[in-house]
């Protein structure tokens, strides 16, 4: 068990940034990330994500508000604060000339972490990383995927209990960041407290259980990923159908049709609507359904109308 058990992992009170030229990337942002979560920070290019992480992280000023990291604020205890967060920066950022193995233990080192603590624990973070049999390689040899594996191995190093990853799946392949997730979902499970930025809607799909969406330095939608999933009152299936499908298709009131291909229909419903009608409909137009999915892009369709409606609020 954690030895704050109520504590958040991460408490951030109105937080407010004007960069020195006036940009205001940050415009009251307020969140709790409870101990153990994985948490995914979305949005739009230049909504504020990585402004809002670099102040966790102590390597950018804060205008106004605070921030506590298990109940340690970064203000009167800078260092001790420190400690306790692992940094995946957006940016590759090591020596490209070092070997994976001494960058674990000298990364260590800035932390007050002895040698001899740190080379078995640098073994291991390498190994759970996949990256054992490249510990004494030229970091330059390895592979964008990687490079990107070895940065969250060297963020282990101190042992951290909120991990804090800014786009570190960003370029990388789909069977890589697959490999990265399960690498992730295991430090989660082993009590690490994540948090997440990412584009890749399905990564904070499949990992995260709450989020924030942010839009223009506001929060415009939080919670829950389920909670916030189950609020779209619309809902996308589609249809593998048996035979050839009609030139016209059934008009079903309040739903929207179209035929993908000879053999597959994407229908939009209303949530609240019953499916049966639907089937009534396809059977009376002789359309038979072999099978049927769920659309899976529920967390864009979330995004996309988020960020509009901030927009418009805004306007
Ligand atoms: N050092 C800086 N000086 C001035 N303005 C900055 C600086 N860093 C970021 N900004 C501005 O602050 C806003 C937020 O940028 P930030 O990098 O936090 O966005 P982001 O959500 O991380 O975007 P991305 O998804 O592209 O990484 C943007 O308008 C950006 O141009
Ligand atoms: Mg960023």
């Amino acid at each position: 068990m954690t030895d704050f058990p109520r504590v958040p992992a991460l408490s951030v009170h109105d937080l407010r940034k004007t960069y020195d030229n006036g940009v205001e990337a940050l415009k009251g942002i307020s969140l709790d990330v409870q101990p153990g979560d994985f948490y995914a920070l979305l949005g739009p290019n230049g909504a504020g994500k990585s402004t809002l992480i670099g102040i966790i992280s102590s390597l950018v000023n804060k205008t106004s508000g605070s921030v506590k990291v298990f109940g340690v604020d970064i203000d009167s205890h800078r260092d001790a604060a420190m400690r306790l967060i692992g940094l995946v920066p957006q940016e590759l950022n090591f020596n490209m000339f070092e070997k994976p193995l001494d960058i674990c233990v000298n990364y260590a080192g800035f932390y007050g972490i002895p040698r001899e603590v740190a080379l078995p624990r640098a073994e291991a973070v390498l190994k759970d990383a996949f990256l054992w049999d490249k510990h004494d390689k030229m970091s330059r040899t390895l592979s964008g995927g990687m490079k990107r594996r070895l940065m969250i191995a060297r963020a282990l190093m101190t042992e951290p209990r909120l991990l804090i990853l800014d786009e570190p799946t960003a370029g990388v392949d789909i069977e890589i960041r697959r490999g990265m997730w399960e690498t992730l979902k295991r430090i989660n499970a082993a009590g690490t407290t994540i948090i997440l930025t990412t584009h890749y809607l399905e990564e904070a799909e499949s990992l995260c259980r709450n989020l924030a969406i942010i839009n223009h330095g506001r929060i415009v939608a939080e919670g829950p990923m389920k909670a916030l999933l189950a609020k779209l009152d619309v809902e996308g299936f589609l249809f593998d159908i048996e035979s050839e499908i009609p030139q016209q298709l059934p008009h079903i009131e309040g739903t929207t049709l179209i035929a993908l291909d000879n053999h597959t229909i994407d229908l939009e419903m209303p949530r609240a609507m019953d499916l049966n009608r639907v089937f009534e409909a396809f059977d009376a137009a002789g359309i038979r359904v072999r099978s049927m999915r769920t659309k899976s892009n529920r967390l864009e369709e979330l995004f996309v109308r988020m960020v509009a409606d901030s927009v418009e609020t805004q306007a």
